[in-house]
């Protein structure tokens, strides 16, 4: 028996302890913010944070989680007003939507690490995060804006 704290909030998991985090959000805890894409840790759809640190949930296993802290879309801010997700409002980010509560949470561990990033730092940052429907530039503005930049720099 593993016990997971989500979003602030405990419980105890008897299943299998190989689950990947992934599903063990979605299906157990009922929270479907997170998407799955590729399962091989390719595409970032799947990024959630443990201890504050991006983390592709479609290959951690419940068992690997330990102690960590999972926050995910929904925990975000209580009210979704984390200036990412302003900022994501704003700039009009989404385009199918699908790829982007992982984009928000490896922007969000970007700032929680490096408040002003620069482009060249929010490329590293966010290359690994794949988006079908190209919207990296409005990203890349929304993640300036959330930083304090100017809008659209
Ligand atoms: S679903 Fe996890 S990285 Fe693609
Ligand atoms: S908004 Fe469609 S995949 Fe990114």
């Amino acid at each position: 028996m593993v016990t997971l704290v989500v979003n602030g909030q405990s419980a105890s998991f008897e299943g299998d302890p190989q689950m990947p985090l992934l599903w063990y959000l979605r299906d157990v805890r009922q929270m479907t913010g997170t998407k799955f894409g590729c399962g091989m840790a390719l595409c970032g759809s799947c990024t959630v944070h443990l201890d504050g640190v991006a983390t592709r949930s479609c290959v951690t296993p419940v068992s690997a989680v330990g102690n960590r802290k999972i926050t995910t879309i929904e925990g975000l801010h209580a009210q979704g007003r984390h200036p990412l997700q302003v900022a994501w409002r704003e700039q009009g980010v989404p385009q199918c939507g699908y790829c982007q509560s992982g984009q928000i949470m490896q922007a969000a561990s970007l700032l929680a690490q490096n408040p002003k990033p620069s482009d060249a730092d929010i490329d590293a940052a966010m290359a690994g995060n794949l988006c079908r429907c190209g919207t990296y530039t409005r990203i890349r503005a929304a993640i300036k804006q959330a930083a304090g930049a100017k809008k659209g720099a």
